[in-house]
Parts: structure tokens; sequence; C-alpha cells
């Protein structure tokens, strides 16, 4: 019988995208949540809390690959990473894809503290390993202005800039990973622009027949710094192929 591929995270954003492609090569999937099954669902389904490790031992059983895309947004990815690693460790060490995010060596800001952490955990695990960090997802850049729709205004953060990438292209390159290899810390994704944080809401608001004016917003600290200095950004790995006008398109 061939083993299944687990996805932690694999009923979020990216999760979903990375199950639909396992299955759409007919590859076994086992996705991970922390909600009961769902009826319908064609997939294995472990559900499990990575914080406290409730059903991880069972989750982790027999399994050919693990694609970690579960996030707790900083309230504890290095804990709940680290319990994976311990429970893949003891079902045998299979290859551990994980999924970070870009610059998060250059930012401070407490959720990008705790996925640096997590990628060395994994680093450190002994375990065969992949790391892919990748840019803002389009919906993510979306979701700022979304949710200022009541505002009269739309904020956006001074001289930040985004290089937002579709979900369904990192879903590609991390089944391709897993397919693969262990190999280490991988070349970055980007999306196929860069473009001004400004430049994103206006599209934003024609893909919603809005017009509304945009108001840069100083922030301040060091996070906001680095995000001002192109941290997060990769032009040299803009190999994402969706803009973000084709994701907004979509959504309408
Ligand atoms: N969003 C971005 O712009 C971006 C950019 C680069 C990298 N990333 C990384 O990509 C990954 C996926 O991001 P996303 O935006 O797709 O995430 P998301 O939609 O917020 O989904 C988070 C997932 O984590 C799972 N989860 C949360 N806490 C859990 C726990 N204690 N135990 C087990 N599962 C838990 C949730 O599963 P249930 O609720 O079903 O339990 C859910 O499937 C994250 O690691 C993120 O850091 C994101």
């Amino acid at each position: 019988m061939v083993k299944p591929i687990l996805v932690t995270g694999g009923t979020g954003d990216l999760g979903r995208e990375v199950v639909r492609r396992l299955a759409a090569e007919s590859r076994p999937v086992r996705i991970m949540s922390r909600r009961p099954r769902p009826s319908g669902t064609a997939h294995e389904w472990a559900r499990c809390d990575l914080k406290t490790g409730d059903g991880l031992a069972d989750a982790v059983d027999g399994v050919a690959a693990i694609i970690h895309c579960a996030s707790t947004l900083g309230r504890g990815d290095e804990q709940v990473t680290r319990n994976l690693v311990e429970a893949a460790r003891r079902a045998g060490s299979p290859h551990l894809v994980y999924i970070s995010i870009v610059g998060i060596d250059v930012i401070r800001f407490f959720y990008y503290d705790e996925k640096l952490a997590s990628e060395k955990v994994i680093e450190e695990s002994g375990l065969p390993w992949t790391v892919l960090r990748a840019t803002q997802f389009h919906d993510l850049v979306a979701r700022a202005s979304a949710a200022q729709r009541r505002l009269p205004v739309t904020f956006m953060p001074s001289g930040f800039r985004f290089q937002p990438v579709s979900t369904g292209d990192v879903a590609d390159r991390l089944v391709a990973l897993a397919s693969g290899e262990p190999s280490g810390r991988v070349p970055d994704l980007g999306g196929p622009e860069v473009r001004d944080a400004r430049d994103l809401a206006q599209a934003y608001q024609r893909s919603v027949g809005r017009r509304k004016p945009i108001v840069s917003l100083w922030l301040p600290g060091k996070a906001a710094k680095a995000f001002r200095a192109g941290g997060n950004l990769t032009p040299e790995n803009a190999t994402g192929k969706g803009t973000f006008e084709e994701f907004l398109a979509a959504r309408v």
C-alpha cells in the first residue's frame, strides 16, 4: 500500500491547495485538523491538536512525508513544530517539508520570530528536511483592504511593498519538494511582481467596484523599517506565476 502524505494545516488557505494537487496526482493524503472529520471528505483525516499533542502519534503513523502548513500565527509555532518533529522521529523519520516566510531573519516581529525558531527546530531535528520560504499570499494582501471596507478611507503602511504570490504556485512547489529528495533550505518563492501597498489597495478597490481615498500611514518601529527596506521581498526569485489581478478576478 502506498503511504499517505500528511498535510498539517490541510484545511487552511495553502493546505487546501496542497491537498488538491496531491489528490490530482492520485497520491494518498492525510489531512490534519483540530476539527472533526467533515462528512464527504475523500481523504484520510487525522484529528489532532499540535499544541497539546492530542492525536499526534496517530497522525504521523505510517506517512511517507509531511508537508507542514499548520500555523498558530505566532502563538506557539515553535512548540507546535517541536511536537511534530518529535512525533515524526518516533514514527520512522519521514521527510518533513516546511513552509516559511521570506524575510523572517531580517524583520523582527513576534510571528516571524516564531517561524525562524521553527526553522531552527527542523534544521536540528535529525529528520530529512526541506524548507521553502514564500512571500505574502494574495489572500493576505487582499484581506488588508477587505478588513477596512466599512471605513471611508483605506489605510496602507507608507513605503511598504509586497510581492504577493498565489497559494497555487506555493502548493505546486511544496508538492514537488515533498516528492523529491530532502533539500534543506531551497530558493525562496516570490510572486511575479513587486508592488507598492497603495497600488495593491487600488487594484483591490477596482476589483470590488469601489473608489475611496488611500491614506498612507507611517508606522514606527524596527519591523516597519525592515519592511520599508524591502526585507519581505525576493525580486531575484520572482518565480510565482499568478498575478494579484488574476487572483482578484477569480474571487469575483
Ligand atoms: N499567509 C501568508 O501570506 C503566508 C506567506 C508565507 C508563508 N505562509 C505560511 O504558510 C502556512 C499556511 O498559511 P495559511 O495562510 O494557509 O494558514 P491558515 O489559512 O491560517 O491555516 C492555518 C492552518 O493551521 C491549522 N492549525 C492551527 N493551529 C493548529 C493546531 N494547534 N494544531 C493543528 N493544526 C492547527 C489550522 O487547522 P484547523 O483550524 O483545521 O485545526 C489551519 O488549517 C503558514 O505556516 C504560514 O506561516 C503564509
